[in-house]
């Protein structure tokens, strides 16, 4: 029994090695990997073969009918191979293909009728060549496609009926080629299509209705193209749309409620669009929409109701945009879940009273890198849950004392590179730098007066009133309401009145054209930033690429496994020896059970036979003698013993 078992366990190991050639590693679950020389395709056994994996040979041509022999053969790659020549009939007498892989060739045309047996083909992979065009009928037979990767090739135009036949199409890539227009009717029979990628092409402008059948459609990646405009009502029938990307195009204007009935939109991408203005009415509702980045425009200015319904958002970064100006006082009036918002690198040089009042959960605030000369005295007082402040590298002259009043929860503040002024007004703030250096991160990087020239450089935090030259009596005046001396602040100071008698914000918000001084700052900053940003999103895309792998394993671990073999119309079992690691494990310990079941039998057989023979040599005895009632005794303490 023993023998047989470990045979049955060995066999398919025995006879696969005797048909696996040199240069290849072939295993019991019918796969066949080979690499390095070999020009053509190599003599396997046709019988063991499910998976072929033929990875950086010298194979230049693929000859006709290469796969014939190959009755079992489901899945095909041919990758890092130079491959340039497909002849006509290279997959004929192969029907049962499921998935076949090329890319990373050198392949630039294929002959018109290659896949007109591949009716069966799930999974059609040319990523990574030189192919130029494709003709209308060549993916024609490919009826049960779902997966096509076209990206990287050099494709610049595309027949309106070269997918029409593809209708079980789930995932369609064109990235990376050199595509100027699309026709408006290419996609519309591509009725299941959930991902379609077009970024990185040269597309200049958008037909109406290209999109318009696509109902299925989660993911449209449209970034790192040309498109300078869109028709109106483009995305408006992609009702299940999770991701639309379109950044990096020459957009400068968008058609008003483009974005409109997009209700499961999770990620939408405008920035790096020389975008000048938005129109009033542009986003419908987003609800799932938490992260939303606007950097890289020519905004001067945004529409009060841009965000007014992404009510959930936690993430919105509008930074980096070189001529952005002034915000609208209601702009984040509907977002009480934002935690964190970047305003850096921006050109605002003064901000509404009411800009942050209703942000209730901000944590996080970047208002850096801008030309804020101050900041009203109310603007935090609903920030109470904030924490992090950024005021660095602004032009900020001053601050008015009791501005942090009701940030409670402020741990973290940058105050360094503004241009202080100080006279008496500064000395406000001065107090409450002095009493709360902790919480300022750069002190050590100079929060220093930048006028009078005799205090130039002087640290904020240890001014006095003689170094002002400020008198008692006009600073008591001025500052009745301002916190520096606790004692003199009346109870019933509020916010209001402070701002109202002594700061005033020295400018109001203008669209005054910017200077230009920053134009060249945003050159290099942007770029430091913008990689990083579009790593992540890359990044993003990539993992979505990789949830769509290509099938190169057969799935037959899990013991044995009936394929179907459509060449021979009937049925091929397949035994094979799990090896993954919980079935060794349990095969391990069914084969200790076993031994040690063996073992017991064989102990408890010999100490049955010892009893026995005792038992007999007690009997022989008894009957020798004529004594009964020692042999009933006899038998009786031998019955209790058993
Ligand atoms: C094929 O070879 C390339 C290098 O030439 C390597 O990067 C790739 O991982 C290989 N693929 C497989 C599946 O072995
Ligand atoms: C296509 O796929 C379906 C199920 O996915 C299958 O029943 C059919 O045989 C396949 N082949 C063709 C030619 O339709
Ligand atoms: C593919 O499309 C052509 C028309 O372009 C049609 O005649 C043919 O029947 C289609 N093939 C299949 C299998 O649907
Ligand atoms: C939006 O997403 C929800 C939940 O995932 C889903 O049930 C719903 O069908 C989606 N809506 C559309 C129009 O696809
Ligand atoms: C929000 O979206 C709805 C449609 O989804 C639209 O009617 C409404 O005008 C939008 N609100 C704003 C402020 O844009
Ligand atoms: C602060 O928030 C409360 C409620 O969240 C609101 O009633 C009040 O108007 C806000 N303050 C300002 C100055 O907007
Ligand atoms: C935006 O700023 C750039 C310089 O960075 C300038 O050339 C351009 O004219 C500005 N655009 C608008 C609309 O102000």
């Amino acid at each position: 029994m023993w023998f047989t078992f470990i045979l049955l366990q060995l066999l398919p190991q025995l006879t696969l090695s005797a048909h696996c050639p040199s240069g290849c590693v072939c295993d019991v679950k019918g796969s066949a990997k080979c690499i390095g020389g070999i020009t053509d395709v190599p003599p396997l056994d046709p019988a063991m073969t499910f998976l072929l994996l033929l990875n950086n040979t010298n194979i230049k041509v693929l000859k006709d009918r290469s796969f014939q022999s190959f009755s079992l053969l489901l899945r095909l790659m041919i990758t890092h191979s130079a491959l340039d020549t497909i002849q006509p009939e290279a997959f004929h007498g192969a029907p049962q293909l499921l998935s076949i892989k090329m890319s990373s060739n050198a392949l630039t045309v294929f002959p018109p009728n290659v896949f007109s047996e591949q009716n069966n083909l799930e999974q059609l992979h040319l990523h990574d060549n030189n192919i130029v065009s494709i003709t209308s009928d060549l993916f024609k037979g490919l009826v049960n496609l779902t997966e096509l990767d076209l990206s990287k090739n050099r494709i610049s135009r595309l027949n309106a009926d070269v997918f029409q036949n593809l209708t079980k199409l789930n995932y369609l890539n064109l990235a990376g080629n050199q595509l100027r227009s699309l026709p408006n009717t290419v996609f519309h029979n591509l009725r299941q299509l959930k991902s379609l990628v077009l970024s990185s092409n040269h597309l200049e402008t958008l037909e109406s209705g290209s999109f318009d059948h696509l109902s299925n459609l989660l993911l449209l990646m449209l970034h790192k193209n040309q498109i300078r405009e869109i028709p109106p009502r483009l995305f408006w029938h992609l009702p299940s749309l999770l991701t639309l990307s379109m950044s990096g195009n020459q957009l400068r204007y968008i058609p008003a409620k483009s974005f409109y009935y997009l209700p499961n939109l999770t990620k939408l991408t405008l920035f790096k669009n020389p975008l000048i203005s938005l129109p009033d009415q542009l986003m419908g509702n987003m609800l799932r929409l938490q992260e939303f980045n606007l950097y890289g425009t020519n905004l001067v200015t945004v529409p009060w109701n841009l965000f007014a319904n992404m009510t959930n958002l936690r993430l919105l970064n509008l930074h980096f945009n070189d001529n952005l100006t002034s915000l609208p006082m209601e702009l984040f009036c509907c977002l009480p879940n934002l935690m964190k918002l970047s305003l850096k690198h921006n050109n605002l040089r003064a901000l509404d009273p009411e800009l942050f009042s209703k942000l209730a959960s901000l944590k996080i605030l970047n208002l850096n890198d801008n030309k804020l000369e101050s900041l009203p005295a109310t603007i935090f007082c609903n920030a109470s849950r904030l924490e992090i402040l950024d005021l660095n590298h602004n032009h900020l002259r001053y601050l008015p004392g009791d501005i942090f009043v009701h940030t409670r929860a402020l741990n973290v503040l940058s105050l360094s590179g503004n241009k202080w002024k100080c006279d008496c007004s500064i000395l406000g703030i001065a107090e409450w730098i002095r009493n709360n250096p902790r919480v300022i991160n750069d002190l050590d990087k100079g929060v220093a007066c930048y006028e009078p020239y005799h205090l130039q450089n002087h640290p904020l935090q240890t001014l006095t009133y003689e170094d002002l030259q400020c008198g008692r009596g006009v600073f008591q005046t001025m500052f009745m309401t301002t916190s520096i001396i606790p004692t003199q602040v009346p109870a019933t100071s509020t916010p209001q009145s402070s701002s109202a008698t002594s700061t005033k914000p020295r400018t109001t918000a203008t669209s005054t054209a910017p200077s230009t001084s920053t134009s060249s700052t945003f050159a290099t900053t942007a770029s430091l930033f913008s990689p990083k940003s579009d790593h992540t999103y890359i990044k993003q895309g990539n993992d979505y690429n990789d949830y769509l792998v290509f099938y190169n394993t057969i799935v037959l671990e899990n013991g044995p496994e009936i394929v179907h073999n459509n060449h021979y119309g009937g049925w091929v079992y397949l035994w094979t020896v799990p090896t993954t690691a919980p079935y060794s494990g349990f095969m391990m310990a069914l084969y200790i059970v076993l031994l040690v079941i063996g073992v017991v039998l064989i102990v408890a057989t010999m100490y049955a036979l010892y009893r026995l023979h005792k038992v007999m040599w007690v009997l022989g005895k008894v009957t020798l003698g004529d004594n009964q009632r020692i042999k009933a005794r006899r038998v009786r303490s031998f019955k209790v013993k058993l």
